[in-house]
């Protein structure tokens, strides 16, 4: 008897970017900047700091199944309680969407390129998964749309997407959302919408709410949480039902909501970050560009650099560690000859483009 079926024997497990603590192990380098990862370089949101600390003395208490923070956003959004889920940050959501709705001979739909942690998800279901070609770093919701047939079931789409950072517009989404039966579930990942919301081409999903559905959302990135896993949801209240039933019953952690929901409040710590990041892009994009390389323009915390060939990518990775900058290869993700890196604050940023200029200066990555 096999210990484990087929899809579980040959599935990659999820890598994340390369800790901090790892490479200072390995290389023995004490000051290490890690732009792998799209986390908040400014750190955690304050106000959720504290609101941690205050919960410390309730931690033998059971938590209540994120119910406090699913009524403040359904207040927030003019939505019920019931169109609302809380979990273990929105990969936790994303897991349990693919437990509760995918059955053995559905099909998953999404593109190539897009967030790996999807699809390390979907394969990890056995089921077949459909990838589409980006067009020009882009979703290609037209193609994506072509490839529906009877057992598709789910469509991954992410907006801004990861990594490449690009969007897909309102009137490209509504288009779409057209050629899909309404018997077909559309994830609608918006883990970087903050980033993007000021965008008026952006369609922010929280105003279509459409049955088939589901927006999710994350306090990791720009409210800095990604540590302490929260995210949430939305769709309709059968979908929430549904998920209700598999998600684990005490997720998220008391820690965690209590974070979640101090952080919606954390109107300043919002702005200090958006105003960083686009001060950030300022800098680092033309600056890249200056060095002779090509940058996809983006709508987030990071940026997409694709450089000539795998081999140029596994150079730069690796003589940037060398000089403790983490940054990350994206062969995992469909993009093998593209890097990705994060945004991060002014010095971060400078001992980037430094480290990279050496880098460039002494290797043949660029010809
Ligand atoms: C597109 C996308 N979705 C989801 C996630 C996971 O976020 P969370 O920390 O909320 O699980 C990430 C994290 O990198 C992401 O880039």
């Amino acid at each position: 008897m096999r210990l484990v079926p087929p899809y579980i024997e040959t599935l990659e497990p999820y890598k994340p970017g390369k800790p901090i603590a790892e490479l200072q192990r390995e290389f023995g380098i004490s000051r290490v900047v890690k732009l792998a990862s799209n986390e908040n370089p400014l750190g955690p949101s304050p106000l959720a700091v504290q609101a941690i600390q205050k919960e410390y003395g309730n931690l033998h208490l059971y938590p209540n199944g994120g119910l406090d923070i699913r009524e403040i956003l359904a207040q927030r959004f003019r939505l019920n309680v019931g169109n609302v889920i809380a979990g273990s940050g929105s990969e936790g959501i994303m897991s349990n969407i693919i437990r509760a709705f995918l059955c053995d001979d559905d099909e998953v739909l999404t593109s190539e390129g897009t967030f790996v942690g999807f699809y390390v998800l979907a394969r990890s279901r056995g089921v077949k998964m459909v990838l589409v070609p980006l067009n020009d770093y882009r979703f290609d919701l037209p193609a994506i749309a072509e490839r529906i047939n009877d057992h598709t079931k789910i469509i991954y789409l992410a907006n801004p997407n990861n990594p490449t950072g690009t969007i897909f517009t309102r009137k490209e989404f509504d288009a779409f959302y057209r050629a899909v039966p309404e018997r077909v579930l559309i994830i609608l990942d918006e883990a970087y919408f903050e980033y993007a919301q000021d965008n008026p081409d952006f369609p922010d999903s929280m105003q279509y709410r459409y049955d088939n559905v589901i927006t999710l959302r994350t306090f990791s990135k720009a409210y800095g949480l990604a540590g302490i896993r929260i995210g949430y949801g939305f769709a309709h209240d059968a979908l929430i039902t549904n998920l209700l039933k598999v998600k684990l019953p005490f997720e998220p952690s008391t820690l965690a909501q209590a974070a979640g929901i101090a952080a919606l409040g954390d109107h300043a710590f919002l702005k200090r970050t958006l105003e960083a990041n686009a001060a950030g892009k300022a800098t680092v994009i033309p600056a890249l560009r200056n060095l002779g390389l090509t940058v996809v323009p983006t709508n987030a915390n990071f940026v997409l650099v694709p450089l000539e060939s795998e081999s140029a990518v596994d150079e730069v990775y690796t003589a940037l560690l060398h000089k403790g900058v983490i940054i990350r290869p994206l062969r995992a993700f469909g993009l093998p000859h593209c890097v990705r890196i994060t945004i991060g604050t002014a010095d971060q940023n400078a001992v980037l483009l430094a480290s990279l200029q050496k880098v460039l200066e002494t290797t043949k990555v660029l010809s």
